[in-house]
């Protein structure tokens, strides 16, 4: 049998063939392809076992793993295994370990215990995974490689301090110029060596901060690059390369991570309650802009986790409308974390989908019925993407300067962020979160949250943007610092001020929240208020007003519009409570003429993937555990069902449809 490829939805799980006796193996793929499995992660975890000692390389076991598995049709993805440097490594070469803040050195026993600068380490992985991309590369039923595991680790050793300073040295030049962007002279901090210049513990000068986090990126991408140059000697170019992700994870910028790979990959987890379609679909947005692509949910939650103080199993159905909820956002593979339960180990009340005794639970059957839907829509899919009129800009610059700072503790980047993402997503409007720094052609309309950080190109993106048409909303804390994260000498929003129309002249963090008078909504802002002036009188109008507040704010402008070139710019100053953005966002929707992919009762979701050919498919989703009626706009085929010439669509609780129209 030939392994599944590409452009096919795939099914599968993680799977540790290591920490099982080889006779068992054929028991577990026969239950694998019993569940209608068509994928299998192996390896991530497996330095010990594949080089039990330096040089000597034990790979024959996993060899006969992905042939079992081949045997039986299913393909294997495999992992570097460097989240495990293993006992023997670390006890010859110490100081591979990170330091964590705290000055000590990580203890050996968890995972992702290195210091990702570590030469050793680097040395190591080369050995590790040329070796194994020169065994696995040519196998055709391999068809992805995963790096490493979730990279989260941040190191403080000594070593990493010199090369931050060696960093910073290559990037500013001179200390004078360091010195100048940090504004050293406050509280005397003036750098006269490079040798004096630490690394952040905590709060520090805001501009030190920043370059810290970009060191970090830099420090994984190099790591990431030995790697993928070890693996592409030996791997055919239709293989690809991801990294698993962490969703909103924001030790690091993503898309600088995600430029080496060929396809971003993340890992799901509910962790305590239950899934919210409405803020979860921004996280898979998010891991599809890394590439703007198609992704992979490389793992997610077989019902139950075991790491949170309340480690809940999710309903029954409600895996299976969370994997199509995956699907609709653009991934091409769902796979479960993990197979079986390890015996030993500290994970070892995970959900799995066989329990500790070699059984499927209960939860194999929804995984098994999932997969046989799968099945019959994985051709229809192939190759179909999301397609969205609306952009959404995310910056890890502005993040982290938010966050660091955010002078209302509630005044969460994410949060702010989720709150204009999700009245888009109440009404089925398909969104791209991007870059700031991607290009914007074909967009109607652009949201930028708390995009305190901008640069010129930026800048320039978003001028030409709107001049050609675009409708755009700047945000609170919108276009403040420079890209030291150094104040501008400039009002809000800085650069963005001529095409906003308006400036801040100044920002206020509320103890309560404050009335907002809309034009076509009332409401309150919450959290931050600021207060708008217009700069363009022709041009630009207020939109809302604050009510009675603090004196500064009372009957001041809080939301405004201006006509800039052939499109709008809305400047956004009140932090608004969830219904009046509702309405805000509503407006500005149909302002720009952007339709809802379907409109659907609350609770349900709509998206649409386009395939090459340009067929329209829907996929609507009732995330709610009550039975919902979907009237639709013109006839349907529905294929789980495979019923003709449906005009509505009833889902039962967690149920799915896949539709295209018949006319
Ligand atoms: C992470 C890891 C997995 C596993 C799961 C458990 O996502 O990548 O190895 O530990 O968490 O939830
Ligand atoms: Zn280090």
């Amino acid at each position: 049998m030939s392994v599944p490829k590409a452009n096919q939805l795939h099914i599968g799980a993680s799977y540790y063939p290591e920490h099982w006796p080889e006779s068992r193996w054929a028991e577990d793929i026969r239950l694998m392809r019993e569940a209608g499995m068509t994928v299998m992660r192996m390896a991530e975890f497996a330095w010990s076992t594949l080089e039990p000692s330096e040089g000597e390389f034990c790979f024959n076991w996993l060899d006969r793993a992905i042939d079992a598995l081949a045997t039986e049709g299913i393909a294997s993805v495999l992992g570097t295994p460097t989240a495990g440097p293993p006992a023997w490594l670390v006890e010859k070469y110490p100081d591979l370990l990170a330091v964590g803040e705290d000055g000590r050195r990580v203890q050996f026993g968890n995972r992702c215990h290195y210091c990702v600068n570590s030469p050793d380490l680097h040395a190591a992985t080369q050995r590790i995974v040329s070796a194994l991309a020169e065994r696995f590369g040519p196998n055709p039923h391999i068809i992805g490689w995963q790096i490493d595991n979730e990279y989260n680790r941040v190191c403080t050793c000594e070593r990493c301090q010199k090369l931050f300073q060696q960093y910073l040295n290559d990037k500013f030049g001179t200390l004078d110029q360091l010195n100048d962007a940090w504004t050293t002279p406050y509280w005397s901090q003036t750098y006269s060596a490079w040798e004096q210049i630490p690394i952040p513990i905590g709060p520090h000068n805001p501009g030190l901060m920043l370059e810290f986090k970009r060191f970090i990126t830099d420090s994984y991408c190099r790591f990431q690059k030995l790697q993928i140059d070890c693996l592409r000697s030996h791997v055919s170019p239709d293989v690809w390369i991801t990294h698993n992700f962490m969703g909103w994870y924001e030790g690091y910028d993503h898309y600088v991570m995600a430029g080496d790979l060929d396809m971003a990959s993340w890992d799901w987890y509910v962790g305590t309650g239950h899934h919210d379609y409405l803020k979860s679909g921004a996280t898979h947005d998010l891991t599809r802009g890394f590439k703007r692509r198609n992704f992979w949910l490389i793992e997610t939650q077989p019902g139950a986790v075991n790491w949170t103080q309340l480690n809940n199993m999710l309903n029954k159905g409600e895996a299976r409308v969370m994997a199509w909820h995956a699907v609709a956002h653009g991934a091409d593979a769902v796979m479960y974390w993990q197979w079986r339960s390890a015996l030993g180990g500290q994970e070892q009340y995970h959900g799995t989908l066989i329990d500790q005794s070699g059984q499927p639970r209960p939860f194999f059957e929804e995984v098994k019925h999932l997969a046989s839907d799968f099945e019959k829509v994985s051709s229809l899919l192939a190759g179909s993407e999301p397609q969205s009129q609306v952009a959404m800009l995310n910056s890890y610059d502005s993040r982290w300067s938010v966050n660091w700072q955010r002078h209302h503790g509630d005044f969460d980047y994410v949060a702010n962020f989720v709150h204009y993402y999700q009245p888009l997503a109440a009404c089925n409007i398909g969104v791209d979160i991007i870059s700031a720094d991607a290009p914007l052609t074909g967009y109607k309309l652009v949201v930028a949250p708390a995009l305190v950080l901008i640069d010129e190109t930026q800048a320039d993106l978003l001028t030409r943007f709107v001049e050609r048409g675009g409708h755009l909303v700047l945000t609170q804390r919108c276009g403040m610092k420079d890209t030291y994260n150094r104040l501008l000498p400039l009002r809000q929003p800085g650069l963005l001020a001529d095409i906003a129309g308006v400036e801040v002249e100044d920002y206020y963090a509320l103890v309560d929240p404050i009335p907002v008078q809309g034009n076509w909504f009332s409401g309150e802002s919450r959290v931050w208020a600021e207060r708008l002036k217009i700069l363009d009188a022709v041009h630009t109008s207020a939109i809302a007003r604050y009510g009675s507040a603090n004196g500064w704010l009372d009957s001041q402008i809080a939301v405004a519009v201006h006509a800039y070139g052939k499109g709008l710019v809305y400047y956004v100053g009140a932090y608004l409570n969830e219904e009046a953005q509702q309405a805000l966002m509503d407006r500005i929707v149909k302002t720009a003429v952007v339709r809802p992919i379907l409109e659907t009762p609350q609770g349900v979701e709509a998206q649409r993937r386009v395939t090459p050919d340009g067929l329209h498919v829907w996929l609507v989703m009732n995330h709610e555990r009550s039975e919902q009626t979907i009237a639709l706009p013109w006839l349907a085929h529905e294929h789980l069902t495979d019923q003709d010439g449906i005009s509505n669509v009833d889902l039962g609780p967690y149920d799915v449809a896949v539709l295209t129209r018949v006319q």
